[in-house]
């Protein structure tokens, strides 16, 4: 639910004040005012076109997968990469936090809010916000968790949240945004990015036409972060024994599902196949911000 604390968070995408609620919109000083959908989200485009996000088919096969717990070692491993920085106290270090409120969890390209939600569970005194343009996926996401609001904006732009207000920044099979992810970190906050390995799905890469996971991945990942330095790594594999469908479930729920015909694949799949995977999980802290000249107007 999108508390007033969680909106103290949020700031105008078109002028950067902060937003209060009034009625069924979050609106600025400026009278810009936003929809809080029925769905339970609130709509911070600025009105220019958004990428397409996933799409609600896309989102019923996520859906699918984490409730048939497919992925449940990945959020089991965030856990405990979260327990050995964090220590148990979510956040240990001081913070230079600009805005009031409860500690603040930022999960980009949240989808359905199935690891914001899990974080929030270990965290019991933080909130979450997720952001994500599917609108399939915010409507999950905006039910995911009590203490979790969902947000509809284009993470590739300006996030429209405040500078330094989130002490975990999550970012998992997500578009990386590295400018916008260090404005937004509080100076000693965490960033956790989850990517996958180059042999996630490999059984079903080798048995069908799909998208290859890019090799120079880990290179690429940390050329995107220069705002960052790496704190700390893992990786986890495991097992999974799927179903024609559930096959289908993590093709249809990926990249490839753009790409792909997924009756023709029913086709060549096996009833049951064993299949791979793997996620590498990187944990990253903020470097010194440069000093923000003083004509820039307002701070976001
Ligand atoms: C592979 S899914 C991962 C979802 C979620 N993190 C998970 O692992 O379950 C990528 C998500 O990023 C969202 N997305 C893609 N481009 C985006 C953008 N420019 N801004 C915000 N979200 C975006 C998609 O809609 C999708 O929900």
């Amino acid at each position: 639910m999108l508390t007033d604390d969680l909106i103290g968070a949020l700031r105008c995408p078109l002028c950067a004040a902060p937003l209060h609620r009034a009625a069924s919109s979050l609106r600025c000083p400026s009278a810009h005012s936003f929809d809080l959908s029925r769905h339970g989200y609130a709509h911070l485009g600025t009105g220019r076109k958004l990428p397409e996000g996933d799409t609600s088919a896309m989102v019923d096969a996520r859906t699918r997968t984490h409730s048939a717990a497919l992925f449940h070692p990945l959020p089991q491993a965030v856990d405990h990469e979260l327990m050995d920085v964090f220590g148990g106290v979510f956040p240990p270090w001081h913070r230079d936090r600009q805005n009031e409120g409860p500690p603040l969890v930022v999960d980009l390209g949240a989808g359905t809010g199935y690891y914001l939600a899990e974080v929030l569970e270990s965290w019991p005194q933080a909130g979450g916000l997720a952001f994500d343009v599917s609108k399939a996926a915010l409507r999950r996401a905006a039910k995911a968790h009590p203490r979790a609001g969902a947000v509809l904006a284009d993470t590739w732009g300006p996030l429209p949240l405040a500078d330094g207000c989130a002490d975990l920044v999550l970012n998992v099979f997500a578009p990386r945004n590295g400018p916008e992810m260090r404005r937004v970190l509080a100076d000693g906050g965490l960033l956790l990015v989850v990517t996958p390995t180059a042999d996630h799905l490999r059984e079903l890469r080798e048995a069908l036409p799909l998208l290859a996971v890019d090799e120079a991945k880990e290179r690429r990942l940390a050329a995107s972060l220069p705002q960052f330095e790496q704190f700390g790594a893992r990786t986890v594999r495991w097992t999974m024994d799927l179903s024609r469908e559930q096959a289908l479930d993590l093709i249809g729920m990926g990249p490839s599902a753009h790409h792909v015909d997924l009756t023709d694949l029913a086709r060549r799949l096996p009833d049951r196949i064993e299949v791979t995977a793997g996620v590498d999980l990187s944990t990253w802290t903020g470097r010194p911000l440069p000093s923000r000249p003083a004509d820039r107007g307002t701070p976001r």
